[in-house]
C-alpha cells in the first residue's frame, strides 16, 4: 500500500492559525510517498529515501513526548534523543504512535515501510513535517484497521507537533493536507475547526477560460534550510501574539478568556492598540488584517478573480515582513524579485518565513518565463545561496492537488 501525503501552500492566512484565525490553503502535486506492508507482529521497520539508516521500533512501545528527555529550550529538546533511538528522522513515526496511543487506540500491527519526499523540498516551508506526520498516521491506522476521520487526524497530528515535538504551531498544515480537494481553496476556521471548500466559478461563468488552467503555482527556493522545530523564532512569535491578546482582553474586562487573538474583538483591538508595546501592536495588526485578507480572498477565488486574489497574497507577504517581522533577508529579496517577474499575480513566503521558499501564483502561459527571470535575478543577489540550489530545484512550477490518501492494490 502507498500513502500519498501532499505538501501544502497557504496563499492567505499566514501565522494566524495558532491564534484561532481563519486560513486558506491548498495542496500541491509534490509531497511524501510512504510505501508499506503490514507486519505479522508489532515490528515497525522504516527506511527513507532522504535519510540514512533504518528505524526499528515496536508499535506497542510506550512513547514519551520529547521534552521528557531534555531540560532546556526547544533546540535541546530536539537534540536529546529517547534512549533507544538511533536515527532522529524516526521522530515523526514515534510521534504518530504517541498520538494514536494517547487517544486510546490499541495498536497491534507494525509496518515495514519506505518513505520518500519530493527531491530537495524538505524543510522548505511547504510543511513537509506535517506531510510526514500524516503519512505515518494513515499507514499505522490502515495497518491496524482503524477508521479515523480527517478531523481526528488533524488532532492526532497536532499532538505530534505540539506535544511530542514541542512546536507551538497551529493546525493549518495538517488541515490543508487532510481536507483539500483539487481545484478548490480550503477555508478553515482554526478555532471552531470548521472548514469549507471554495469552488472556483464554473467554466460557463468564467469569461477568462477554464480557471484551473489559468494559473500555475511557482515555488522559488532561497537555498536556506532548517527544520522549524530547531528555530526558537516560531514559538517566540506565538508567545508575542498571546501576550498581545492577554493585554487586550484585560483592557476589555475579558481576562478570564484564553489569551489568543481570536478571542479579541477587532473593535477592542482598535480601541486599545495604543497600550500595546510597538512589537506586540504589530503582531496583532498582522492578525486582524490577515483575517480580513482571507475573507476577501475567499470572495475573489469564488468569483474567479485571480488578479485580486494575487494582490491579497502580496499584501499578506508584506504584512509578514512589516508586522509579523518573520522574513529573513534572502526571502525578502526573493519576494521582491518575484514581484517583478512576468505574469506573477501574487507572492509571499511559504510557511513560517525563517527559511525555505516563496510561493507565487503566476499566469500559466508565463510560468516558464517567470521561473527563468527569478533564477537569474536571485543568483545576482545571493550568489552563494543560489549556488547551493544546484543540488536541488531553484524554482519549480507546480499544480494544485488533492488530499492525503492511502492507495491499496488488491489482486484477486
Ligand atoms: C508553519 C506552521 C503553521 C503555520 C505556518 C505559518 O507552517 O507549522 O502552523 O503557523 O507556519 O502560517
Amino acid at each position: 500500500m502507498v500513502v500519498v501525503s501532499p505538501y501544502r501552500i497557504c496563499p492567505l492566512g499566514a501565522h494566524i492559525d495558532h491564534q484561532g484565525g481563519t486560513v486558506s490553503a491548498m495542496t500541491i502535486n509534490k509531497g511524501i510517498l510512504l510505501g508499506f506492508v503490514p507486519s505479522d507482529d508489532t515490528q515497525v521497520t522504516l527506511q527513507s529515501g532522504q535519510f540514512e539508516g533504518e528505524v526499528r521500533l515496536r508499535i506497542d512501545e510506550v512513547q514519551l513526548p520529547k521534552h521528557m528527555y531534555g531540560t532546556n529550550g526547544l533546540t535541546e529538546q530536539m537534540d536529546s534523543s529517547p534512549p533507544q533511538e538511533e536515527w532522529k528522522w524516526g521522530n515523526y513515526a514515534r510521534g504518530a504512535i504517541y498520538a494514536l496511543q494517547s487517544k486510546g487506540n490499541h495498536l497491534k500491527t507494525g509496518i515495514t515501510g519506505f518513505i520518500c519526499g519530493s527531491e530537495g523540498l524538505d524543510s522548505s516551508g511547504l510543511s513537509s513535517s506535517a506531510a510526514v506526520g500524516v503519512a505515518y498516521l494513515l499507514a499505522f491506522e490502515s495497518a491496524n484497521g482503524l477508521v479515523v476521520s480527517p478531523t481526528e487526524n488533524i488532532e492526532y497530528d497536532r499532538l505530534i507537533e505540539n506535544e511530542y515535538l514541542g512546536l507551538k504551531n497551529g493546525i493549518l498544515d495538517q488541515s490543508a493536507i487532510l481536507l483539500s480537494s483539487y481545484g478548490c481553496l480550503t477555508f478553515m476556521n482554526c478555532k471552531t475547526i470548521k472548514h469549507k471548500l471554495i469552488h472556483p466559478p464554473t467554466v460557463e461563468n468564467n469569461h477568462e477560460g477554464e480557471f484551473g488552467n489559468a494559473y500555475k503555482i511557482l515555488l522559488a527556493f532561497s537555498g536556506l534550510k532548517q527544520a522549524l522545530t530547531t528555530n526558537p523564532g516560531y514559538n517566540r512569535r506565538v508567545a508575542e501574539c498571546q501576550e498581545a491578546a492577554k493585554i487586550l482582553l484585560q483592557a476589555s474586562g475579558d481576562e478570564e478568556m484564553e489569551p489568543i487573538l481570536s478571542n479579541v474583538k477587532p473593535e477592542v483591538f482598535e480601541a486599545h492598540k495604543s497600550i500595546l508595546e510597538p512589537n506586540l501592536a504589530k503582531r496583532a495588526e498582522h492578525y486582524f488584517s490577515e483575517n480580513e485578507r482571507v475573507m476577501k480572498g475567499i470572495e475573489a477565488w469564488a468569483s474567479g478573480n485571480l488578479r485580486e486574489f494575487g494582490e491579497l497574497i502580496t499584501a499578506s507577504g508584506l504584512s509578514s515582513i512589516q508586522n509579523y517581522e518573520c522574513g529573513c533577508e534572502p526571502l525578502i529579496q526573493l519576494y521582491q524579485v518575484l514581484l517583478k517577474a512576468p505574469g506573477v499575480l501574487g507572492t509571499r513566503f511559504s510557511g513560517a518565513g525563517f527559511r525555505g521558499c516563496c510561493i507565487a501564483f503566476v499566469e500559466a502561459d508565463k510560468a516558464e518565463e517567470a521561473a527563468t527571470f527569478v533564477v537569474d535575478e536571485y543568483s545576482k543577489l545571493q550568489p552563494e545561496l543560489a549556488s547551493h540550489l544546484n543540488q536541488g530545484p531553484a524554482v519549480l512550477i507546480c499544480d494544485a492537488s488533492d488530499s492525503a490518501r492511502v492507495i491499496s492494490n488488491t489482486f484477486s
